[in-house]
């Protein structure tokens, strides 16, 4: 099969690592851009010449303009996805339309108003045992599980109206109790006739992504696959039941966009200087309680210079709680989510699962993002092991059951920091000391050079160090 690099991009914590900032870059010289898993649940900035708008479905190297695909792993909301295409391809600042080159896979999960009826009552049955997983509420645990019986139609049904027709009831015949119990007023007949609306206009982007993203690879361009969320939130090896649907692994990526194992060259984990999640579940280096967030006021960007100096004084000064800690990170790294708005919870780096996720996914190199985002802190902590009822877990483990998973403690080491603003800083070498010794712990707990840093929210703050 081809020779050319085929790059897979995937989350190593809880998502929102900025994952998009290391696409954009590889997408420049790609043949295309493949989003392989999740769905509208993931939620990311694309940034184009004159818009910036926040995307859930396209992928985030869309703006680069190469071609992007959907692939088959996708559970697709049609709704959700004509919105993003009408706003990407919207006029601009000057009048003139922008063109999307765009293909969704004939395969990929149909998600339907009745996924996220059914996720309302499935939360509802499971917030008696563990709170709820907080799901954003896009349906992707009831998409996986009709498809799973069976019973669910594809994005290739849209233009099968007749078809599609005999698959909606079908679903509704199976799930009318909970679709009644959850408020649902919407008929098999009203669904397949906005249905048959919005296939007609997606039709020109429907068809064989796999086929097609392999003939762009063995003609010798390179393909970057882009994963949805992170390993924290992987069904099988994050922290079920507080997970998502699509699989947040290297092995995903392939799985949901169907080009062989053998064709990955390059496996890239996004790790954030920052960890963070959002929705419940474990969380070992969370710095304060997750139930006072819903009360911790947003500070509006006109405060934000005089709210940093402040806290940072009182956090130097070793006054600070966890809570406030986790605050001012929050807000020093604008950790606020893009799907739903919901504040993220904030914490130290996690070695410790760093060196799990290595031990599932075998990078080939890693970016840490957001590393700017630490500038004045006098203490830097990161985890570099887990303790369990007094023992340490060995290196690259982590507990299977979420009840063992809470009860984990972190081991920290603690690190100094540094003032100087990195945020024009090019090279590895012209960082402080103090980060470069940050950054040198962190590939030694993964085993993995850091290859990308990134050292401000725009494209261009990102230093990319050439391979050895
Ligand atoms: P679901 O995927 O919407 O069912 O949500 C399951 C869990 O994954 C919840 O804790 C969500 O908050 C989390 N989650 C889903 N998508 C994202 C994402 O893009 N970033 C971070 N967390 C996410």
């Amino acid at each position: 099969m081809g020779e050319a690099p085929c790059i897979g991009i995937v989350g190593a914590f809880g998502g929102d690592e900025g994952k998009g900032k290391v696409v954009d870059v590889l997408a420049q010289n790609a043949g295309c851009v493949v989003r392989c898993e999740g769905g509208a649940n993931a939620g990311h900035t694309i940034r184009l010449e004159d818009l910036t708008f926040v995307g859930h479905l396209l992928p985030s190297g869309a703006a680069a303009g190469t071609l992007c695909a959907i692939a088959r792993g996708v559970r697709v909301d049609p709704t959700q996805l004509l919105q993003e295409v009408s706003t990407y391809t919207a006029p601009g600042a000057g009048g003139k339309s922008r063109s999307l080159s765009l293909l969704v896979d004939d395969g990929a999960a149909l998600s339907l108003s009745w996924h996220q009826r059914l996720e309302m009552y499935f939360e509802r049955v499971k917030e008696k045992q563990v709170r709820g997983t907080g799901s954003t509420r896009r349906g992707m645990g009831p998409i996986a599980a009709t498809a799973a019986l069976r019973l669910n139609p594809r994005v290739g049904h849209l233009t099968r109206p007749e078809e599609l027709r005999q698959w909606l009831d079908d679903f509704y015949e199976a799930f009318q109790p909970q679709l009644a119990a959850s408020g649902n007023s919407v008929t098999p007949t009203m669904l397949a006739d906005e249905l048959a609306a919005l296939g007609h206009r997606l039709a020109p982007y429907i068809g064989d992504v796999r086929a097609r993203v392999e003939q762009i690879w063995r003609d010798g361009k390179s393909v970057v696959l882009e994963g949805a969320q992170g390993m924290v939130l992987d069904p099988y090896w994050g922290t079920y039941p507080y997970t998502t649907q699509g699989m947040c692994t290297f092995a995903g990526l392939l799985q949901g966009c169907g080009l062989p194992v053998s064709a990955l060259t390059d496996r890239i984990g996004v790790c954030k200087a920052i960890a963070t999640r959002v929705g419940n579940g474990p969380f070992p280096s969370e710095l304060g309680d997750p139930a006072l967030l819903a009360d911790e006021p947003k500070v509006v960007d006109a405060d934000l210079d005089a709210f940093a100096r402040e806290m940072l004084a009182k956090i130097n000064a070793g006054h600070a709680s966890d809570q406030e800690l986790g605050h001012y990170l929050r807000v020093r790294a604008d950790e606020y989510g893009a799907t739903t708005g919901r504040h993220r919870r904030t914490g130290w780096l996690d070695g410790a699962w760093l060196e799990y996720f290595a031990a599932v996914n075998d990078p080939t190199e890693l970016a840490l993002t957001k590393l700017d985002c630490l500038r004045g802190l006098r203490e830097l902590k990161v985890v570099t092991a887990y303790e369990l009822d007094g023992r340490h877990l060995p290196p690259g483990t982590v507990p299977a059951l979420a009840s063992d998973f809470a009860r984990v403690r972190p081991v920290y080491q603690t690190l100094p920091g540094w003032s100087e603003d990195i945020s024009d800083v090019t090279r590895f070498d012209a960082l402080p000391a103090e980060a470069r010794a940050y950054i040198e712990l962190v590939e030694e707990i993964a085993n993995c050079p850091i290859r990308w840093i990134g050292t401000g929210p725009f494209r261009e703050q990102l230093i990319v160090q050439p391979r050895n």
